[in-house]
């Protein structure tokens, strides 16, 4: 799997597509799709004219999508999983991941609430029963591999003793107000891939990008602070997804190199502490944004 990973949650359909191309042309070869961010068909057209316009196989991009809460039943991961390959007209996935932990009464509505507006969960199904029928996709052989998100170090720890077919990538938030270092010192013990959303802090200011410690690194060393927080993720051993939504911004966030070691260091003693995606502690399904008029 590439470090440097391009992320699709893009609202606008006709955003998604000049910015899944951008990203390719700017020499992505990942890229991180959901059923729940409802542009799979948009990343897909995308992908298909790229590939065929730089003449690049399909071999040499790595397309992951994730199942939706509301599709945990076993009977129904199967076809979530047909219908994201229809939807991204690709024949197999490289990475399948089980969104979130959550499971969501199932049915046809992405986020069903009761009338007081809370989330309606699922208690029939664990985790692990979407497991397996999540390696019954790797025996069918077409989902090269597996994994789980928006998740914890215990629950991550439970999946991974109990698979038959182990996780090989953990996607969680991940940037220096959240480091996770005892997860990732798991993932790599266990040699899973740990691949950090929100490595710019979802751009947000104030935050990351205008941190004065990564502005003075920035400065120093000649790059911009998203090359930096994208650097130091690399080099303490994550991949990343990112999502930049011009040709420019592409062409920026993959153009990085690697931080001299006090930089890492500095990054390292950072001690602002903040999780930007609650979806983890609480269940309910936060950063979605909708599309501009929506
Ligand atoms: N598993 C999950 O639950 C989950 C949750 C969230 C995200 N994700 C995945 O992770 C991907 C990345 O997440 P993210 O959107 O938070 O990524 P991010 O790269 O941390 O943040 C993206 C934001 O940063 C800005 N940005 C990008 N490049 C920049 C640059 N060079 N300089 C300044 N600002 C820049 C963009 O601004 P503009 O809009 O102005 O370009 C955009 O608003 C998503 O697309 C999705 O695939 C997964």
């Amino acid at each position: 799997m590439p470090a440097l990973g391009f992320g699709t949650l893009i609202p606008e359909p006709a955003l998604t597509i000049t910015a899944t191309r951008d990203a390719l042309d700017a020499g992505f070869r990942h890229f991180d799709c959901a059923e729940r961010y409802g542009n799979e068909r948009e990343v897909g057209k995308a992908l298909r004219e790229g590939l065929a316009a730089g003449g690049i196989a399909r071999g040499d991009i790595f397309v992951t999508t994730k199942v939706w809460n509301t599709n945990h039943r076993p009977e129904r991961v199967e076809p979530a999983f047909e219908a994201s390959l229809e939807r991204l007209g690709l024949d197999y996935l490289d990475l399948y991941l089980i969104h979130t932990p959550f499971a969501f009464q199932p049915g046809d509505e992405q986020d069903p609430r009761d009338k007081d507006g809370n989330v309606l969960y699922d208690r029939g199904v664990t985790l692990l029963d979407t497991w397996r029928a999540l390696e019954s996709l790797v025996d069918g052989g077409k989902c090269r591999a597996i994994g789980l998100s928006d998740i914890g170090l215990d629950e991550v720890k439970a999946i991974y003793e109990a698979a038959r077919i182990k996780p090989t990538v953990v996607q969680v938030e991940s940037h220096p107000y959240l480091p996770e270092w005892e997860l990732l010192e798991f993932c790599k013990e266990k040699g899973v891939a740990l691949l950090a959303f929100a490595p710019l802090g979802h751009g947000m200011k104030p935050g990351l990008l205008e941190d004065p410690v990564i502005a003075g690194i920035a400065a120093r060393v000649g790059k911009t602070a998203a090359q930096v927080l994208l650097a130091w993720a690399v080099q303490r051993g994550t991949a990343l997804l990112t999502t930049p939504r011009s040709a420019a911004r592409a062409r920026e966030n993959f153009d990085i190199s690697a931080l001299p070691a006090d930089a890492l260091e500095e990054i390292n003693r950072i001690q602002i502490r903040q999780r930007l995606n609650p979806v983890v502690t609480t269940g309910v399904p936060g950063f979605i944004p909708k599309a501009k008029g929506a």
